[in-house]
């Protein structure tokens, strides 16, 4: 099994874990309708739920989190934060917003009109749904070899240029407010996208005076997948990637729940000085006052810290060595995963794991109920239950292409045996796999159903 560097920090604070039995995992599963969203935390040994604003701060940022300074106007912190956005992303201006769905929304709701399309690699579901709501349709235009779960291309999150240049040809540019690329590609299974991908998409957004946007919350994982495998970048550091990246754009949207390494935050930067006007209005309606978004003083400062600890080399080596440590695991203990594994989850393909289990009886969520059952560890179905929906003309049921089970991996907060757990976890799942049973759906709401539905297990 692959090795990973020693983790660059030491523990200074630490948050006990409690292990269940068996028999109280059991109980817990069917209280909570075998749906794991409905587990309480302190129930759950090792949270593989989301990457997202569930990392651990260091010494520093906490330290920043006293120096805040929380004055309704002109704070200090915001002006800590504009100088790490000026120095890392370069655009002219810039908003915070109370996470990167607030910046999303702001974006959707001045520039998108009814009828209009925005293309990406692959739109994250809040994006998706915010140009919706908005009335417009968001297309994803990710590369074919990203559809195969086996087919290691080393930047499976990559745009393909041929299908966004004739999208764009076809569609016709005044249909097209702006267009986007998110790095790395969540939806493609946290898959890198390369520098000149980026440049190829920017040169074609602007060939047709359309706008660019990065979708920026993993910037730096991608930032250092780009020095490690695309060539020209070996000796640039992941700083000085991430400054060529955003210079190829117009603006970007971002979540710092990611790769700012704080628990909550996000911000919106744009060039354009008109937009921005407008911005700030809808901020000001929305979030509050643009020193200060919808945000504290004291997250401004974990943010303008974090956004540099975030591109720390040391610490993105052991970050994506990390996740190439449980994939890699994941293999060699016969669970077939999407390929390579990417920066901040493994993606483990339950349709080929449990293929007794047929499509409509789920078996992303009898995979992710057994996880828990087994191990006590929470993971997130991203399959039917997540993306099947009836065709509105003949009501059959349109299924994803792959039935997925996502396992995300917090920042800085789970060790080498933690992993080696989850591994362990899933290998003993392997050995009895076939006994593994579907489940059916008892309850569920209208629209993003695998938040709150409920199961039964069937048989
Ligand atoms: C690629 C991507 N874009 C946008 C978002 C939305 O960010 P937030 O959860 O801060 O609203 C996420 C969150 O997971 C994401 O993964």
């Amino acid at each position: 099994m692959p090795a990973y560097p020693p983790e660059p920090f030491r523990i200074k604070m630490v948050e006990p874990l409690r292990r269940t039995t068996r028999d109280e995992r059991e109980r817990l599963l069917a209280e909570a309708g075998y749906n794991v969203f409905r587990l309480r935390s302190e129930d759950v040994y090792i949270d593989l739920l989301t990457d997202s604003g569930t990392g651990a701060m260091s010494d520093s940022q906490w330290a920043g989190i006293m120096r805040g300074d929380e004055s309704y106007a002109g704070a200090r912190s915001f002006y800590r934060l504009e100088a790490a956005i000026r120095d890392i992303f370069g655009f002219q201006h810039f908003v915070p917003t109370h996470q990167g769905r607030a910046a999303e929304h702001i974006l959707c709701s001045l520039l998108v009109k009814p009828g209009v399309r925005i293309p990406n690699n692959g739109h994250f579901d809040t994006t998706g749904a915010n140009i919706r709501a908005a009335g417009g349709h968001p297309v994803d235009l990710g590369i074919e070899e990203a559809k195969d779960p086996a087919n290691r291309h080393p930047f499976k999150g990559n745009m393909d240029l041929e299908k966004l240049a004739r999208f764009i040809e076809e569609t016709g540019p005044e249909r097209i407010p702006f267009g986007m690329m998110t790095v790395t590609n969540n939806t493609a299974g946290g898959q890198p996208v390369s520098m000149a991908n980026i440049k190829g998409a920017a040169a074609i957004y602007h060939r047709y005076g359309i706008p660019f946007f990065i979708d920026a919350c993993r910037y730096a994982e991608n930032a250092y997948f780009i020095k490690m495998r695309e060539e020209g970048y070996a000796d640039k550091a992941p700083i000085e990637i991430a400054r060529e990246m955003f210079s190829l754009a117009d603006g970007c949207t971002m979540s710092a729940k990611k790769d700012a390494l704080v628990n909550i935050g996000g911000f919106l930067c744009v060039n354009d000085d008109d937009l921005f006007e407008r911005i700030k209005q809808m901020l000001i309606l929305r979030e509050g006052f643009p020193t200060y978004g919808g945000l504290a003083g004291r997250d401004l400062e974990a943010i303008a810290i974090g956004l540099y600890e975030g591109l720390d080399e040391e610490y993105l080596a052991y970050r994506v060595a990390q996740t190439t440590y449980l994939g890699e695991g994941l293999l060699a203990a016969g669970v077939p995963i999407v390929e390579p594994p990417g920066g901040h989850a493994v993606y483990v393909d339950a349709g080929r794991f449990l293929p007794h289990i047929p499509r409509d009886q789920f078996p992303g969520q009898a995979l992710v109920i057994e996880m828990y059952r087994v191990g006590g560890v929470r993971a997130v179905e991203l399959g039917s239950v997540a993306f099947a929906y009836p065709d509105p003309q003949s009501g059959e049921m349109v299924y994803p292409p792959l039935e997925l089970v996502r396992l995300a991996i917090p920042r800085r907060m789970y060790t080498r045996s933690h992993l080696d757990y989850v591994i362990e976890t899933m290998a003993e799942i392997a050995a009895h796999r076939d006994a593994v049973k579907g489940v059916r759906i008892t309850r569920q709401p209208k629209l993003l159903r695998h938040f709150t539905a409920e199961f039964a297990i069937v048989g």
